[in-house]
């Protein structure tokens, strides 16, 4: 094992001879070199005495640092055929990292850290910039090709990255100041978080687009003067000791602001990674520096603007719930939301010409997945649930894992934790999503709706709408997820109270809403137009993107009909993908109204209140409206009946609207009871219609 040492100290001398003086080797020496190196390489991957022998080595990691600074030059200087050569040196390096601390340490004493700091700079420019027009075939490929190389060094350099900080917390939070940069303006805020979001909409904005940082200055003390730790004092003393090990060298926070944009979901996963290990609480972790993490992420301008690009990238990919990008960004949500930050989040990641932008709908979407009882989830996914480890299945550059005994494989277990029960749902957080709704929301969504109806009507010119359906994709994801986000509050005991206690407003809203869309939007009936014809359609649609943009897949909760209902409007779980692309002005809304007459239903249930209020908004007559069959909101006449026994229960006023209703037009039997049928509420809080016989 001591050759292993000698042999790769001399090898690296070779790459280094190569990088500084091109061309001094024989070819044939050069490439036999080049192969020796990728045998080491291989060696550690595999076995963890290896990983120890050179990862504890002084000499290895000075030689490392030497060559790989060489390399850097080079690079800079587009000398990309060395590429391999230094992507080698960052996997080896990766690979020693598996042995813990001593070689952690050592790394960053030997200053290798800061050079991958600047090799991830390198990477992420070349891989940022746009390919040169013009090119020929062959040239444009090669230009890829090398753009594709950096981009798989970036990936290495960032495990590496996850590697060196894993079980330090103080190497961590120096990750965390290189990355987001150092707190500087902490101490002037003089609160404990963040500014409150209120009154922020414009100076936010403008406060988020460039901070100032100040290289160097600060880190202890400004750190440690800074208010998000003054509650930790246990912290604070240990930030005292900050400063001492802060490398400044390359120091050029937010430089890690543009990788989602070149990365794939498979690719990105060492980011999330490296953010997870930073705020996530596990088993293990120190609770208090992952929460001095978390609010110094959001604190700093680059830590917002990182967050946010994390956030789109997750809505522009269209990553499915139970991937590992979801899940480990769900965990960071959560974080912040267990440090009270989720208000300030949505508010930072606000903008003038969205009225609900991408990154807010996903937060909204990941909160909501966080809120969500566990029940719902597969048993299995927790259990398959990546380690912090840095090994990366389906990763080109996992030979096989040599990362068994990595510092992080200890957290595997601990994510587990995913079993605890969903975090409560303090009162804080309904009064916030339900004025950013009110306010926010509602008011632009209406007045769509609205227009759309005039338009229909004719009393308004097709031009005059001037959204397109990419706008509204937009407005719509934004507004599903705020009622998805609704829904989960109004079944959840403690959060419903806080609604109809000091938001009762929201009913008010909410039936007017419904109001404007029952009056705007056609219902659309394809169930029986289409039904001889469905199997081919269906076959059809497997190969073909749906054509109907915003469509999207819902999850019918049929279990949730306990009469039988379903066979009414049977099919209609797939009714995307069958119809024209409409124009922007003529968009249904899908599942909308159905949203909000579940969400009365929950808040009405048992509540002498809300059903008066919903009375007093006209809003028995819109409920009994919606007791039709509509496939863009599959079982909502079932809902409605459900809606409407709540409403009536035990409040006379109601029930006397609807007998006078009865007078004039068809009320469902089911709602007057004279069917022997029961309304309940199960476990979930939801309310279910059965048979009472
Ligand atoms: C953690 O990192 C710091 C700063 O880089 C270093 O001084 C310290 O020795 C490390 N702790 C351990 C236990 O290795
Ligand atoms: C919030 O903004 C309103 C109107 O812009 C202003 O009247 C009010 O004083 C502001 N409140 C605070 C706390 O700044
Ligand atoms: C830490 O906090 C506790 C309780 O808030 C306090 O009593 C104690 O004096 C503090 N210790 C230091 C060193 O500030």
């Amino acid at each position: 094992m001591a050759l292993l040492e000698d042999l790769l100290v001399t090898l690296l001398f070779g790459v280094e001879a190569s990088f500084t003086h091109p061309g001094i080797l024989i070819p044939t020496v050069e490439s036999t070199g080049d192969a020796e190196l990728k045998n080491v390489v291989k060696t550690t991957q595999r076995s963890r005495e290896s990983r120890e022998t050179l990862g504890f080595s002084e000499r290895v990691w000075k030689a490392m640092t030497e060559t790989l600074l060489a390399g850097n030059d080079q690079l800079v200087h587009n000398k990309h055929h060395l590429l391999p050569k230094v992507w080698d040196l960052v996997l080896l390096a990766r690979n020693l990292l598996a042995a813990k601390e001593r070689a952690q340490n050592l790394a960053a004493e030997e200053g290798f850290d800061a050079e991958v700091r600047r090799l991830l700079s390198i990477c992420i420019e070349k891989a940022s910039k746009p390919v040169s027009p013009n090119l020929d075939k062959a040239a444009h490929e090669k230009e890829i090709q090398m753009k594709g190389g950096y981009k798989k060094v970036m990936i290495t350099a960032l495990q590496f990255f996850n590697n060196l900080m894993t079980c330090n917390e103080t190497r961590k939070l120096h990750v965390w100041l290189h990355i987001f940069g150092t707190p500087s303006s902490m101490h002037t805020t003089g609160q404990n978080n963040p500014p409150p979001a209120k009154n922020t909409t414009k100076n936010k904005a403008k406060k988020s687009a460039k901070p100032q940082p100040s290289p160097g200055s600060g880190v202890g003390v400004a750190f440690v003067g800074g208010t998000p730790v003054s509650h930790h004092n246990e912290t604070a003393a240990k930030c005292n000791s900050l400063s001492a090990g802060f490398n400044a060298k390359y120091y050029k926070p937010g430089f890690l602001t543009d990788v989602p944009r070149l990365l794939q979901p498979d690719e990105i996963e060492p980011l999330l990674m490296i953010l997870q290990s930073g705020i996530v609480v596990f088993e293990g972790s120190d609770e208090a520096m992952q929460s001095v993490r978390c609010k110094l992420m959001l604190a700093q301008g680059y830590g917002r603007s990182l967050l946010r690009e994390v956030l789109v990238f997750l809505g522009a990919w269209e990553v499915d719930e139970d991937d590992f990008c979801s899940r480990v960004l769900g965990q960071i949500v959560e974080a912040i939301l267990l440090n009270g930050l989720i208000p300030y989040a949505y508010e930072c990641f606000r903008d003038d010409k969205d009225i609900v932008t991408p990154a807010q709908s996903v937060l909204l979407k990941l909160l909501a997945s966080v809120y969500r009882p566990q029940s719902n989830l597969p048993q299995q996914h927790l259990e398959a649930w990546p380690s912090g480890s840095p090994t990366l299945t389906g990763s080109p550059l996992a030979l096989d894992s040599p990362y068994g005994d990595s510092p992080t494989s200890a957290a595997s277990k601990d994510k587990a934790t995913a079993l605890d029960p969903p975090p409560h749902i303090e009162s804080a957080i309904p009064t916030f999503f339900v004025n950013a709704f009110r306010k926010q929301v509602l008011p632009p969504v209406i007045k769509i709706i609205q227009l759309q109806g005039a338009i229909r009507k004719g009393k308004e010119n097709k031009e005059a709408f001037e959204l397109s359906l990419w706008d509204l994709d937009r407005i719509y994801e934004g507004i599903y997820q705020f009622l998805e986000l609704l829904v989960l509050f109004s079944e959840d005991e403690d959060a419903k109270q806080v609604i109809v206690t000091n938001e009762k407003g929201l009913v008010t809203d909410l039936v007017r809403l419904l109001g404007e869309m029952d009056k705007a939007i056609p219902r659309y009936v394809h169930t029986k137009a289409t039904k001889a014809i469905e199997p081919a359609k269906k076959e059809e649609k497997k190969s073909e993107p749906p054509k109907h943009l915003v469509e999207r897949p819902f999850d019918v909760r049929s279990e949730e009909i306990d009469n039988g209902k379903e066979e009414s409007e049977g099919g209609n779980d797939d009714d995307d993908g069958e119809r024209e692309l409409v124009d922007p002005d003529e968009f249904t809304w899908p599942s909308i109204k159905r949203f909000i007459v579940v969400i009365i239903s929950s808040l009405a249930w048992g509540n002498r209140d809300v059903q008066d209020l919903v009375r007093e908004s006209a809003g028995v007559q819109v409920i009994l409206n919606q007791c039709k069959i509509d496939d863009d909101n599959p079982f909502i006449r079932e809902h409605s009946i459900m809606c409407l026994r709540a409403l009536l229960q035990g409040n006379p006023e109601n029930q006397k609207i609807v007998e006078e209703l009865n007078a004039r037009e068809v009320v469902p039997n089911e709602v007057l009871d004279k069917h022997g049928y029961a309304t309940f509420i199960d476990p979930n809080g939801r309310i279910k219609l059965k048979k009472t016989d």
